[in-house]
């Protein structure tokens, strides 16, 4: 908030400069720091020092600066620091308590509609670790970007047509039966997709009868197509049932519309394509030539009439822009499929449908604590409910042996801790590190109380909330008896709350947020440890300091929130 307002008011009088506002890695050196002195130097031919100097000088005398900044200063080679006045800080956290549910919201995003894709997963297999990123960091950035006032579509894109099908409809007319997909649907799909690619190992025929079935499916078939809707029913019952409740996402907002609902729109848009010569032919298979964009062509149509992953995300991408007016479209996919969005967003171009911004939120894989791909013992992709399982018990064995060994607490609350505990270990150890890279899952880590983690975060929240409950009769008190240098830092990082949600929808990344939430977490218990609320005979100063207390419980409770993280008032 005060950065980009510095920024803009240094621009006021250099209007062509490329400059940045920078945090100082040390108090002493104010709380913003600006660069412009080595730029100008450029330009001029003359020192930063000199530069520094003429700029600090100029500076001080603007009205609207001195309102703000006690001392503007410059310091060799040539930076010139800002130190915010105690009274405008006190005047600002005035202004956060009263507006604390809103604080941060904006309406920058108003009038734009923002497509979130992200989940996504194959439902004729089991949900994996890979789609548990995809799900924590889109949900995420669809909150945030939310936040921001933008219209967002969370746009679950079901893997539910496609070779897969075929392979479980093979699998099932092999070995399945009614009654055992009747009575217990979930394991019995599980059992016949595993039957299936372990058979295809002794027996690769299977591998054509996969085919074959995916053919009738898409011939339409009649008793494919009844096979198909049953088990893609049975899917997403499980999936709004058992997955998404157990990760904390709301299926209610999810908007699925799958790879299926594209398959009566194919015919058209290859034609269409075809006779446009966009699309051609290359041994019997239908092609677009991405020569010049120095990409491999695009299938669109295999040899045998089949349709393929890459057409389907053209049709869908087609109707997400005409038919949902998206300004913008965030694909939240693993980096493996880097290629498959090029193709997309190259192709795309081609055609000129280019009204909206695509992007490709990559992110990269789950490690396991050995630094190598997390799998199962028999080296294949860990299912995501053990992995939720997982941390939930470990959570559990924590909250009830370790936190409340002593105390009297009931099952259901430790059962409750452990869960939001286990979910909130997750998701920030996922969110706090840039998407791009891989991520390892260090289940004592992510767990730590004291460390950079989930439950510290939310730990400290319900620290704080401990403290507020204890007092009633709570006035506003007064700000200017906030005058102690931990007061001040954490109020200096309240005011930074804005600027982190921006930065989340300009990079499409969450871990600036999550790191903000762990300073300010910082920041909170270095205040409450170094001064005395509860016992201040003080009541004035106190109250002053649960307003404080209060200001900063409500943006971390809403930050954690913004993160798919419950902040929970006990811990
Ligand atoms: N279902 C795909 C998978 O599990 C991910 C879909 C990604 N989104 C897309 N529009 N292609 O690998």
């Amino acid at each position: 908030m005060i950065k980009r307002w510095l920024k803009d008011k240094i621009q006021e009088y250099y209007p062509d400069s490329e400059f940045d506002v920078l945090t100082p890695p040390d108090d002493k050196m104010g709380d913003y720091s600006v660069n412009l002195a080595f730029v100008l130097a450029k330009k001029n031919g003359t020192s930063p020092a000199e530069e520094g100097e003429e700029l600090a000088a100029g500076l001080s005398k603007d009205k609207d600066l001195a309102d703000v900044f006690e001392k503007i200063e410059a310091v060799k080679p040539g930076f010139v620091n800002f130190f915010l006045k105690k009274e405008f800080l006190q005047k600002q956290l005035v202004k956060i308590y009263k507006k604390r549910d809103s604080f941060g919201k904006s309406k920058i995003g108003n009038g734009k509609t923002v497509i979130v894709e992200y989940s996504s997963p194959n439902i004729a297999k089991p949900m994996h670790i890979g789609h548990l990123r995809s799900t924590i960091i889109g949900d995420a950035l669809a909150n945030v970007y939310e936040a921001l006032g933008y219209k967002v579509i969370r746009w679950n894109y079901i893997g539910d047509w496609g070779t897969q099908f075929g392979n479980l409809i093979a699998a099932y007319k092999l070995w399945g039966n009614k009654d055992d997909l009747k009575n217990s649907p979930f394991t019995t799909l599980f059992n016949l997709y595993v039957r299936f690619h372990n058979e295809l190992k002794n027996n690769p025929d299977l591998e054509s009868r996969g085919r074959e079935e995916f053919k009738k499916l898409e011939n339409d078939d009649k008793e494919n197509l009844k096979l198909w809707e049953r088990i893609k029913d049975l899917s997403l019952k499980e999936l709004g049932i058992l997955v998404y409740p157990s990760i904390g996402v709301d299926v209610k907002r999810l908007h699925f519309k799958g790879e299926s609902d594209y398959q009566n729109k194919l015919k058209l848009l290859i034609d269409n394509l075809a006779k446009n010569n966009i699309a051609k032919e290359s041994e019997g298979a239908l092609i677009i030539d991405l020569e010049k964009y120095g990409l491999p062509p695009a299938l669109l149509r295999k040899s045998d009439g089949t349709t393929l992953y890459f057409t389907r995300d053209l049709a869908s991408l087609e109707d997400r822009i005409q038919n949902y007016h998206a300004n913008k479209i965030l694909y939240v996919v693993a980096n493996q499929q880097t290629l498959h969005f090029e193709q997309l967003f190259a192709v795309a171009k081609d055609l000129k449908i280019d009204g909206a911004e695509l992007v490709h939120v990559k992110f990269g894989m789950v490690l396991g604590e050995d630094g190598k791909k997390l799998a199962t013992r028999e080296g294949k992709v860990v299912p995501l409910q053990d992995v939720v399982n997982k941390i939930q018990e470990k959570a559990y064995g924590i909250v009830k042996h370790v936190k409340f060994a002593n105390k009297d607490i009931s099952e259901d609350e430790a059962q409750n801790i452990a869960r939001a505990v286990g979910i909130g270990a997750l998701k920030y150890n996922d969110l706090k590190q840039h998407p791009y890279s891989d991520i390892v899952f260090d289940w004592d880590a992510m767990l730590d109380f004291s460390g950079n983690s989930g439950p510290y975060l939310q730990y400290t929240y319900a620290r704080l909330a401990n403290i507020l409950e204890k007092v009633e009769n709570q006035k506003e008190g007064n700000a200017a008896l906030l005058v102690e240098p931990e007061e001040e830092k954490v109020m200096k990082r309240l005011l930074e709350f804005p600027e982190a949600i921006e930065k989340c929808v300009e990079l499409n990344t969450l871990n600036g947020l999550a790191l903000y939430l762990y300073e300010l977490s910082n920041d909170a218990n270095r205040f409450y440890e170094s001064v005395r609320v509860l016992d201040d005979d003080n009541i004035e100063r106190r109250d002053t300091r649960l307003t404080l207390i209060q200001a900063v419980a409500t943006v971390l409770k809403r930050g954690l929130n913004l993160l798919g993280i419950e902040a929970l008032e006990r811990i």
